[in-house]
């Protein structure tokens, strides 16, 4: 900005007063938007030595807080995006909720269950683990709600969403078995979240990350894993799991981050070859 009268920058440098810790480790498992009806506590603690526990009081009287965070995960920024709920149709993002803006700048109202020091116990949100928090703010419904405004494409979408889900989903014997291997041992479940998204429409969408592999089968990305599936009138058939890399990849210098990494190898040791379907 420049101007005779206007002396400020028209950059502003952010700097994270804490980090959220929350049990979703990849994007895949964190909720478009926090879910009311979850059983869930995250915690956000505050750095030290900046006298937030000072900027804390009198907060610990209000149900909600904003959160207003950074989509640190991403990258880039599109002008058009495709929201994962709905059908698959480009919107504006100024028009979504989408990570992917310009300024990479997330905003969440969560419960606010507990104050002490620096730090807050907060009930469902949608941030991974790690997001850099930027504020918090307290949530006041008269100024923050507003029931009964439109709200657009959203409507259009719930409207189709609070019909019952047209699919229904079956695991066959392998998957059953690797889902509750990775469940048992290793603590990795998408299950949830995969029945939720193929019982209500299993086509091939990109942001759903749902893939066509051949003329029989599909794959849908649920994190760092895949799940292979058919479908055959209104029953969708999930065939097998399998890790999001192949081994060479795993093993190659350099990719020491991939999420679920070991557990991806400890995968393919146990099912080289079988979850090819
Ligand atoms: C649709 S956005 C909505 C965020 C916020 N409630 C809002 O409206 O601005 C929520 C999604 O952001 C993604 N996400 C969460 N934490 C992230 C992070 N640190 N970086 C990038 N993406 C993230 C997850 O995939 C989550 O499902």
């Amino acid at each position: 900005m420049s101007g005779k009268f206007c002396a400020v920058s028209d950059v502003l440098t952010l700097t994270p007063i804490g980090f959220i810790r929350t049990e979703k480790r990849v994007k895949f498992q964190a909720r478009h938007q926090p879910s009311e009806g979850e059983e869930e506590t995250n915690v956000l603690e505050l750095l030290p030595g900046a006298n937030y526990e000072q900027a804390l009081q009198d907060l610990a009287g209000f149900d909600r807080v904003w959160l207003l965070w950074w989509f640190h995960r991403n990258e880039t920024w599109r002008p058009l995006v495709m929201p994962p709920r709905g059908p698959a149709k480009r919107r504006g993002v100024f028009a979504t909720r989408s990570p992917h803006r310009p300024n990479a700048l997330g905003m969440t109202p969560v419960r606010l269950l507990g104050v002490k020091g620096r730090r807050l116990t907060l009930g469902p949100c949608d941030l991974v683990d790690g997001t850099p928090v930027f504020d918090v703010k307290p949530y006041v419904a008269a100024y923050d709600s507003f029931p009964g405004s439109k709200a657009g494409w959203i409507d259009e979408v719930d409207a189709a969403l609070s019909e019952p889900a047209r699919f229904t989903v079956h695991f066959s014997t392998l998957a059953d078995t690797q889902a509750r291997w990775l469940r048992e041992h290793r603590e990795i479940d998408f299950l949830p979240r995969l029945i939720e998204l193929l019982s209500r429409d299993p086509s091939l969408h990109r942001t759903r990350r749902i893939t066509r592999r051949d003329d029989q089968t599909s794959f849908i990305g649920c994190g760092a894993w895949r799940a292979v599936f058919s479908v055959e009138g209104e029953a969708v058939n999930v065939l097998a799991i399998e890790p999001g890399f192949p081994l060479r990849f795993l093993t190659r210098p350099g990719y020491e981050d991939v999420p679920d990494r070991e557990a991806q190898m400890a995968f393919l040791e146990r099912w080289p070859g079988e979850s090819e379907v």
